[in-house]
Order: structure tokens, then sequence, then C-alpha cells
């Protein structure tokens, strides 16, 4: 167990419940699902452009470790966390299946904690796919950084905005949802019967909670003009429209306000201390 539940918030608790549910058919969703796949291989490229050969990377809310996995195999030592029993126990029965003892370790601690990890500094630390929005204050993560991570080395977080262009859009589908995001107060998510809080972060927070010893050097937006994953059926449905949006997207993901406006957005800071 993670940590005693009197000593959990209500939140992780209940996102630790979920995500657990989770656990058992996340690979399998993941694996079908076409965007998801186009969005998973944008990240790796956006982190690959920065990660050096044998960077020693710190993995926060790593899921099942699907991307833990995919960078152990490039050769890089990754260390993987998660809140949620189920995921660990995922990470574990890979770790065994696959043989990764030496590239790949992992360990359950709330991104909250990293002061636990006691595990030195790494060269790269690295949230995939809106783990950090189920948390209200990114500074209650980040404020750990600058003990974890090298002078010079880089964070990646990948979070969902507060403006998403093709969820403003359903409005006129009828979403009464469309404006959720909005909501400085987060929304309330549904998932695996559970019921848990959404925070959305704009570029700006996320500035913010990285504070001045981090530079941001790369900001892209993750399924700006493609529809978000919930829309897994729209490759086989609409697919030369489908690849017409993915060629705009690669085009303007770097730009305002594509970089901004987004499902999620990808970002990347150096920890330049003055
Ligand atoms: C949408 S999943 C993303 C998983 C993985 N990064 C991926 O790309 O597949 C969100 C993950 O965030 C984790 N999470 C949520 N709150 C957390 C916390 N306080 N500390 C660590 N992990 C957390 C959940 O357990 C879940 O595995």
């Amino acid at each position: 167990m993670l940590k005693e539940e009197n000593t959990a918030t209500h939140q992780q608790i209940k996102v630790n419940r979920a995500f657990t549910r989770q656990s058992v058919h996340y690979d399998e969703d993941d694996k079908k699902n076409l965007i998801l796949a186009d969005m998973r291989r944008q990240v790796r490229e956006h982190v690959e452009s920065f990660l050096k050969p044998d960077d020693r990377i710190l993995e926060l809310n790593a899921g099942t470790g699907l991307d833990a996995v995919y960078f152990a195999g490039k050769g890089h030592r990754v260390h993987a966390t998660d809140l949620s029993d189920g995921m660990i126990e995922v990470i574990k029965r890979k770790v065994n299946d696959l043989q990764l003892y030496s590239r790949l370790t992992y360990q359950q601690c709330s991104y909250d904690q990293l002061d636990e990890l006691n595990l030195g500094r790494f060269d790269y630390l690295f949230s995939n796919f809106g783990g950090l929005n189920c948390i209200r204050d990114l500074d209650m993560v980040t404020c750990h950084f600058p003990s974890i991570l090298k002078k010079n080395g880089y964070a990646t977080i990948v979070v969902m905005p507060r403006v998403s262009l093709w969820e403003l859009l359903s409005v006129f589908k009828g979403n009464t949802r469309a404006f959720r995001r909005f909501n400085k107060n987060g929304t309330i998510s549904h998932l695996e019967g559970e019921y848990f809080i959404t925070y959305y972060h704009t570029l700006s927070t996320i500035i913010k909670a990285f504070g001045p010893d981090f530079q941001l050097v790369k900001v892209e937006g993750l399924s700006a003009l493609i529809p978000p994953p919930h829309k897994a059926a729209f490759p086989q449905q609409r697919p030369g429209l489908y690849r017409f949006l993915k060629k705009l997207d690669k085009k303007v993901r770097g730009h305002f306000p594509f970089n901004r406006w987004a499902d999620h957005i990808i970002t990347t800071f150096q920890f330049v201390p003055q």
C-alpha cells in the first residue's frame, strides 16, 4: 500500500481506486485507439528531441508503464512511479516478464511526495497524459524538482489545458459539458465508478509553478486539430479527413494558439538554476 488511507487525501484515495480498476484493461484500450497511438508517438518524439543516450529518467504517474518500457527499451534507465496499486502491479509484471530489471525500476509514490524517493538526481523528469490534472496546485509537485533534477536537466509534462477547440466546438452537437474546463475549481470526473476532481492547467499556471529556475524550451499542442482520443472511431470513419487534419496539426501545433488550445499540451522546461 502507498500509505495509510488516513494520510492520503480523499481525492487520492478515489483516484487510486479508479485507476486500479482501469489498470486491468488500460493497455488493451490504449492499443485499440489509433488517435491515442498518434498522440503517444508525438509525445515520445518530443521527449526524444531532448533525451541524451543513457539518460536516467524519473517518470511520474507512469500508469501501466507503457512509456517507461519504451524508454527502457531505448537504453535509458527509468524509475517509474504512480499512485495506483493496480498500475504499479502491472509495471511490476512487465519488468518480470520482459526481464527489464537493470533498466526499469518502479515505486508506488504520489507525485506530491517525491521527497520520499531518495534516489539522487535524475537527468529527465517526465509526466504523460494528464496524470497532473488530478492535482489542483502544480507547485506541490514542481517544488520537489530542484532537488531531484540535475542542473541543465529537462522536465516534460503533458497536461490538459483549459481550452480545447474540439471540446468547445462540441457545444454545437449539444454537449452540455463543452465549457467544463473553464471551471477554476475543477470538474467532477467519473471513472470506473469513482468520482474525483480534474483540474485544468493553463500554460501560464504551469510556467508559474515551475518558477524562475526553469526555462520553457518547447511547448506543443497535442490533438489541437486532430480529434481527441474519445473520438476513437474517427480515423476509420473519416480516413481522408483524419490524414488531412494530422498533416495540418503537425504544421500548427508548435504555434500560438494551437500550442495552448488543444486536448493536451506538451511542455518542456530546462533546469537552469540562477
Ligand atoms: C491517464 S493515466 C496516464 C498514465 C500514463 N502516464 C500513460 O501515459 O499511460 C493517469 C495516471 O496518473 C496517476 N496519478 C493520479 N494522481 C496521482 C498522484 N497523486 N501521484 C502519482 N500518480 C498519480 C494515476 O494513477 C494514473 O495511472
